[in-house]
């Protein structure tokens, strides 16, 4: 640290992404990308899109953009895309936290970074003994709701009506539902946003879309919510989606059946592994994400993912209170789940 950081940024706890070694023959499962390759159409979108580099990119996103309100079965003036769905979140943070914030203890770690860099007040809710939010908690509130659902890395999800109980329960704060991992089966709250103004869908295309280095995310919301968060970006960054990054977008979104296809295979992969796993006497919880959460048989967490390790598996781990023995394990291909499992079952012998 200089002597010159701000006294406020002397005690951020910046956020540790999972690793992201450039190692070869490495299974990697420690930070839910897509096994398979971008959809078909996608790296020859980005080669033409190349060919305009030298002008700044298109600051409506318009095609981009277009192409997500057919596809969401909204207008274009209620989405807003983002340099990944942490940006979009940040604003989101900025934007409608100034009351304070409110999320469970077990979520996505960034939701505490951001609060503490912009000096939002946060309100911490324990999740259930079995790693459930209790809609109770979010009812009778005053200040922003923060919800991934599927929540991470736990893999739970509320379902709609548990959704629609906390949205109208805080008809004068913004409830935020992180959607990064909703379309590996849980049940969204996209259909409320044309009902409630109240209501902010945040999106990715880094797990389901395998774009993950391209960086891109969407919120959709009422108008004045997306107008909000432009303001906000308008006072950052205008330039936050990269022209590349558009292109491969809408070349990704134009393939809804490779889109379809992949997420099939992730949802029969995950449950596959999970009968294994289970078999083997994990104990594991019901996830509709692109990840498990799991606790091995008689050894630690950490014991497990150092011996994954030094197999050349990684998975990922919270050093947090409750669930400093659970391993965050991203759905790979099958051939990476066997591989896992091989692993597993040595380790074990
Ligand atoms: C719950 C949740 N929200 C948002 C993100 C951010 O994703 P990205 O910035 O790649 O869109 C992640 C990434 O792992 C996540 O787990």
């Amino acid at each position: 640290m200089s002597k010159f950081l701000s006294d406020r940024l002397q005690t951020l706890k910046a956020y540790v992404p999972g690793e992201q070694p450039r190692v070869r023959n490495l299974i990697k499962l420690n930070t839910n990308e897509s096994p398979f390759p971008p959809a078909p159409g996608v790296q020859e979108a980005v080669e033409k899109a190349a060919g305009s580099l030298q002008l700044y990119n298109d600051l409506a996103a318009t095609e981009l953009t277009g192409l997500l309100a057919e596809t969401y079965g909204l207008q274009t003036d209620e989405i807003a895309v983002s340099n990944g769905s942490d940006e979009i979140l940040a604003f989101a943070f900025q934007a409608f936290g100034g009351h304070g914030l409110i999320f469970p203890d077990i979520t996505y770690g960034f939701y505490t970074v951001w609060a503490d860099l912009y000096g939002l007040d946060k309100k911490i809710v324990p999740l259930t003994g079995d790693f459930s939010v209790d809609i109770r908690d979010y009812q009778g509130n005053d200040r922003c709701v923060v919800l991934a659902n599927p929540n991470a890395p736990t893999g739970k999800a509320l379902s709609v009506p548990e959704l629609r109980q906390i949205v109208e329960a805080n008809p004068d704060q913004v409830v935020i539902v992180d959607e990064a991992y909703v379309d590996f089966g849980a049940e969204s709250a996209l259909a409320f946003v044309p009902r409630y103004e109240n209501v902010l869908v945040v999106r990715t295309f880094s797990k389901s879309r395998q774009m993950a280095g391209a960086r891109l995310g969407f919120a959709m919301g009422s108008r004045q919510l997306i107008d909000d968060l432009n303001r906000v970006r308008y006072s950052f960054h205008p330039y936050n989606v990269n022209t590349l990054t558009q292109a491969a977008g809408a070349a990704a979104l134009r393939q809804p059946q490779y889109f379809e296809k992949c997420l099939k295979e992730t949802v029969e992969t995950r449950q596959w592994t999970k009968a294994r796993l289970e078999e083997l006497g994990f104990l594991v919880l019901d996830s509709k994400a692109n990840f498990l959460f799991a606790a091995p048989p008689g050894m630690t967490g950490e014991a497990y993912q150092q011996k994954l390790r030094e197999r050349n598996v990684l998975v990922r781990r919270f050093d947090w209170p409750r669930i400093r023995d659970y391993l965050r394990i991203t759905i790979g291909s099958k051939a990476q789940m066997e591989a896992l499992l091989t692993a597993t079952k040595e380790i074990l012998a």
